[in-house]
């Protein structure tokens, strides 16, 4: 089976700051995702992992090139469709979790549900299998503060999946956890991505995890300096 392109980064480019504090993060970087595989972004910290990521999910804009994902030249997109866009295609985990301190776990699997405008009661119905499908149908009501971190990462993997996007973004995903919660998280993320169709970009520079990857891309110095496939897979 020939996988499609699901996102195409062309010559992309982002500066921060201006004169002498001007910082290069990326310089004039390609990148091709393809559908269902599961990419890992490699590279040393600052070396623009992170804002591509930011670029990918239109959070930041680029000073200059083209980032088409599924179809859509995202750049060209105003800031209301940029968050449509956003919310329906693409899911985030991040490596502090980001989940909302005073909501349940199910509250929170089901805060982007509500955010869409649907109604509690059945925003919360609709959360509850997928935190069941990461293990925590427990702890539906416990606060975040209440679980350990590898629990909290696999409630922010049920929040990313809620609205079925066929795209999931992970920022340093086990960075904060130990390695047992670690794999656990992978093994999560991986399992469902391939039940669901689901392609994954994951940045991380935890070599315990790089063996669940298809592919690998390293970065340095805002540039992809090489890629190569897991043997293994
Ligand atoms: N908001 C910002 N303002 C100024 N500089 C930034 C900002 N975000 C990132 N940078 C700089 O851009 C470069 C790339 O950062 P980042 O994309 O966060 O790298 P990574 O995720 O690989 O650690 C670094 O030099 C960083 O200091
Ligand atoms: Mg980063």
């Amino acid at each position: 089976m020939t996988h499609q392109p699901i996102v195409q980064c062309h010559k992309i480019s982002k500066t921060y700051g201006q004169g002498d504090n001007k910082t290069f993060a990326l310089r004039e970087t390609n990148l091709t995702v393809y559908e269902q595989e599961l990419l890992m972004i490699v590279g040393p910290s600052g070396c623009g992992k992170t804002t591509l990521l930011s670029i990918i999910s239109n959070l930041i804009e680029a000073d200059s090139g083209q980032c088409e994902i599924l179809g859509t030249e995202v750049l060209n997109l105003s800031d209301s469709q940029k968050t449509a866009f956003r919310g329906q295609h693409i899911g985030f985990v991040f490596q502090s979790f980001n989940l909302f301190p005073a909501l349940t776990a199910l509250e929170n699997v089901a805060s982007p549900l509500i955010i869409q405008g649907i109604k509690y009661e059945q925003a919360l119905k609709k959360a509850r299998p997928y935190l069941e499908s990461v293990g925590i149908a427990e702890q539906a009501d416990h606060i975040p503060s209440k679980l350990s971190g590898g629990q909290q990462q696999r409630v922010a993997i049920a929040r990313a999946l809620v609205n079925e996007p066929e795209l999931i973004i992970c920022d340093e995903p086990t960075s904060a956890l130990d390695h047992e919660s670690g794999q656990t998280v992978m093994q999560l993320l991986k399992s469902i991505a391939e039940e669901k169709k689901t392609t994954l970009v994951v940045v991380t520079h935890d070599n315990r995890i790089f063996s669940y990857a298809d592919r690998i891309v390293e970065m340095d110095d805002g540039r992809i300096i090489g890629t190569k496939h897991n043997e293994i897979i």
